[in-house]
């Protein structure tokens, strides 16, 4: 079968592998074009453009930024997407997910949204999980595919149940982060074993898995090797600031997250992990 996949940066390209892993007929397409060189060497069919990509497969699945960069791609040049099914992954807001939608029926095409938890390391692994939105036949038929990013492929509900839940998930991210960042910058200020720190929160109800992940990055103040840009990071909340205050919940505590990954972008961290955000909570002297 064909497949076309566009989108090929951090996660777009080990989920691209994935797929020509289990013998999938890979059309690939990337604004930069050398970030398709790896999976060209792999057999992976490369266009210079999204139309020539998509015109055979009647599966698209895109990877990209937001939805500025899936309307760039998709829509800025006539795609006749009839017959055709797009599954879109990225992390954008359950309203941006309905005009993506609305713009594929339009031109009798069919939309399945499907953002996925998890970074590069379980892309590379097919571990992540696959959270997806839209028509309930249309998901049976194509969670064959999914599966090949990740075991765990569920049906969330209509188009903007699946982004909604993921905005909810990734909340987390920042907040649980930015509170772990506090904690160990006093710990360290009062001179007491970090290690001792650790050890006790592992042992507690406190703890949660991603503090030992950023734990080595923040102590080295190394976050060079970005698994998720901070820049994305703070596009999530930006759109979980308006979603959540559409919902009518209070949001004081995101707004805190949002200036505190602001500090970072205008300290040059925008393409560090989003773990560097310790570099505001914690300045160095
Ligand atoms: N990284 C993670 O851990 C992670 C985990 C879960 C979900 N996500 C979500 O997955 C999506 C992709 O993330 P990523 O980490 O793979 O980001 P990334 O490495 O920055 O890749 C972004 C992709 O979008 C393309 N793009 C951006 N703006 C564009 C435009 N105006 N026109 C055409 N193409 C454009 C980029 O093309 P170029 O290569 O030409 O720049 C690249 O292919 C995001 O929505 C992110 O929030 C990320």
């Amino acid at each position: 079968m064909k497949i076309a996949f566009l989108g090929t940066g951090l996660m777009g390209e080990p989920m691209a592998f994935r797929l020509l892993k289990a013998n999938y007929n890979l059309y690939v397409y990337n604004r930069t074009l050398s970030k398709t060189e790896r999976l060209k060497k792999h057999q992976a069919k490369v266009f210079s453009s999204p139309e020539e990509a998509v015109k055979e497969p009647s599966i698209i699945i895109t990877m990209l930024t937001d939805y500025n960069a899936i309307s760039e791609v998709l829509f800025r040049d006539k795609i006749n997407f009839k017959g055709k099914t797009l599954i879109q992954m990225s992390t954008i807001s359950p309203q941006e997910s309905l005009l993506i939608k609305e713009r594929i029926e339009n031109s009798e095409g069919e939309y399945l949204e499907a953002p996925v938890l998890g970074s590069i390391q379980q892309a590379e692994a097919g571990e992540l999980i696959v959270m997806v939105g839209g028509n309930l036949e249309s998901f049976n038929k194509w969670k064959k595919i999914l599966k090949n990013f990740g075991q765990t492929v569920l049906y969330i509900g209509d188009v903007g149940k699946a982004s909604s839940l993921k905005l909810a998930l990734n909340q987390l991210i920042p907040s649980l982060l930015a509170s772990f960042a506090m904690s160990l910058a006093y710990v360290i200020q009062k001179g007491i074993d970090v290690n001792t720190f650790m050890e006790i929160l592992r042992k507690s109800a406190l703890y949660a898995p991603t503090f030992d992940k950023k734990f080595p990055n923040m102590i080295k103040r190394d976050f060079d090797k970005a698994n998720f840009p901070l820049k994305h990071m703070l596009k999530d909340i930006n759109l979980i600031l308006q979603e959540f205050q559409n919902s009518n919940i209070n949001v004081q505590m995101v707004e805190c997250i949002k200036n505190i990954l602001m500090n970072a972008v205008e300290s040059n961290l925008s393409d560090k992990d989003y773990s560097a955000l310790y570099n505001v909570i914690h300045p160095m002297k």
